[in-house]
């Protein structure tokens, strides 16, 4: 309900007047023209730890310590309101009281009459030390943010930039100020732009980060220097996106010594293979060259020419499959136009159909149980085939004393899992992670080249498949061929 002033009588008007001036949380003071205190509110009493007795009708000198006088220029400040008659706004007065710690006032002088003005002062303490406290956290994130050795940065909803630490100075090699303002996209390669604006679409819309991997355009690399960036959403107090928060470490120390890595297993597997190409081919070469030294003999019987020819020919053709073979393992990907749809299904029937001789007479029996009639993939059923050719075959050499060699199919949340085990030997422990390896072999020498599985390998991988071996030694080995499942 609103008061209406005229129908208040003049003793109830002087009443109110002081109950409002009490009850109002500044310190208000009525000074006349001689500087003394006239009238003084609770507040202010409250505040400087006196009565009323000791402050009304005193002169302002004896009322505020002088050092506070002297500091302010109070008295010559409310001198000149009374001359002038204009107020005096938002000055800064510390105050200490007897017994009480320095408190800040923000203090205004007004003209109320002729003969008087007031002095009216707000205490602004913890005003001053909450915001004192806000700046003292926000340097200590900014001082986070800047000694980070990340790339932090942070961008409006429209992916402008905003923030730029010091790390994103020295490693794009633009400034703060100059960055500032710019779309962060612009800094992509053309190519990149596309999909990192769709990121930041997601992001908006989104609680979660997003990680991805780009090149940061600088004008110092037109290449781009590659970073693995860390989106997030930037909320405000009502939990409404505001820009985003974007984090990016620099890749290229952790891509030199992955090269660094890859070039050294590189230089290991080429000094194994080479190795093992030498052993391999050695054998039917020096089949070849004592066959040609007795064809350089006149004496010998046409029998044994053709004999000798024979042997050439058929250690020429090995020596040239293991070569073959290893050209085929060198390969680390398939041409995406040499993929067609191949139903899997049929690979391992026709696969299997070339085994079951072998296996009859090594008395093996054959179970083969499939989930569904189709089982389609992406890619050349020529390698496929070589890839469980090469694994039954094994299966049925370690089952020299028969046993049972069994082929499941699974589909399971888009991938084909197909697992082939057998009842023989059984792989050691030991063993199990260098099967994969090329010219591993435990076959006596000149039976098996041991590429039979590091090609499988190789075929699997570049159908984007995985392969795995379990076995407890004795027990019999199960190989695990996975493959994505291709929807037609
Ligand atoms: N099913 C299995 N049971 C037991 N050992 C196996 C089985 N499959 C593979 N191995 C072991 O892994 C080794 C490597 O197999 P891989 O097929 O690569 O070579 P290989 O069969 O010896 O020779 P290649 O296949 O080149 O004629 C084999 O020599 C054998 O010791
Ligand atoms: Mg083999």
């Amino acid at each position: 309900m609103m008061l209406d002033f005229k129908k208040v009588p003049e003793n109830d008007f002087e009443l109110l007047y002081h109950t409002l001036l009490d009850a109002i949380p500044s310190s208000v003071l009525m000074i006349d023209k001689s500087l003394n205190v006239i009238s003084v509110n609770r507040n202010f009493l409250l505040k400087s730890q006196r009565n009323k007795a000791d402050t009304v009708g005193r002169p302002l000198a004896q009322v505020f310590p002088s050092v506070i006088l002297e500091n302010t220029g109070l008295e010559n400040r409310i001198r000149t309101v009374f001359q002038s008659n204009l107020p005096i706004n938002a000055q800064k007065m510390t105050y200490r009281a007897p017994g009480v710690p320095i408190r800040i006032y923000y203090y205004s002088i007004l003209p109320i009459q002729k003969n008087q003005v007031m002095l009216l002062m707000e205490d602004v303490t913890e005003q001053m030390r909450l915001s004192e406290e806000v700046r003292r956290v926000e340097r200590h994130l900014a001082s986070v943010v800047e000694s980070a050795s990340d790339i932090v940065l942070s961008t409006d909803i429209q992916g402008r930039i905003l923030t730029w630490n010091s790390a994103a100075e020295k490693l794009s090699g633009l400034t703060a100020h100059e960055a500032h303002g710019q779309f962060f996209f612009d800094f992509c390669s053309a190519h990149q732009k596309q999909s990192m604006r769709l990121i930041f679409k997601q992001i908006m819309s989104s609680n979660d980060p997003h990680t991805a991997e780009f090149d940061l355009l600088t004008p110092n690399n037109g290449n781009g220097i590659l970073i693995s960036w860390v989106f997030s959403p930037m909320k405000d107090d009502y939990s409404q996106t505001v820009g985003a928060v974007v984090v990016g470490r620099d890749l290229a120390e952790r891509r030199k010594l992955e090269l660094q890595l890859r070039q050294s297993q590189k230089l290991t597997a080429l000094g194994v293979m080479a190795g093992g190409i030498a052993h391999e081919i050695r054998n039917p070469l020096a089949v070849c060259s004592s066959a040609a030294q007795f064809l350089l003999d006149d004496n010998i019987t046409a029998d044994f020419h053709k004999e000798c020819s024979k042997k050439i020919q058929t250690n020429l053709q090995k020596a040239s499959d293991i070569i073959k073979n290893l050209l085929r393992f060198s390969r680390s990907s398939l041409d995406d136009t040499d993929m067609v749809e191949v139903d899997l299904s049929n690979v391992l029937k026709e696969t299997l159909e070339l085994m079951t001789n072998q296996a009859s007479v090594q008395k093996i029996r054959i179970e083969f149980s499939l989930q569904n009639e189709h089982i389609l993939v992406m890619g050349i059923s020529g390698l496929l085939q070589q890839v469980f050719m090469n694994i039954f075959l094994n299966a049925i050499h370690a089952m020299p004393e028969g046993g049972v060699l069994s082929i499941t199919v699974d589909t399971v949340e888009g991938q084909i899992i197909v697992r082939v085990a057998d009842t023989g030997t059984g792989i050691p422990a030991g063993e199990l992670d260098k099967i994969f390896d090329p010219f591993h072999t435990s076959s006596p020498a000149g039976h098996g080249t041991g590429l039979g599985l590091s090609i499988c390998y190789s075929i699997v991988r570049q159908h984007l498949g995985s392969i795995r071996a379990e076995s407890s030694y004795g027990e019999g080995a199960t190989i695990i061929v996975t493959l994505p499942y291709h929807y037609s």
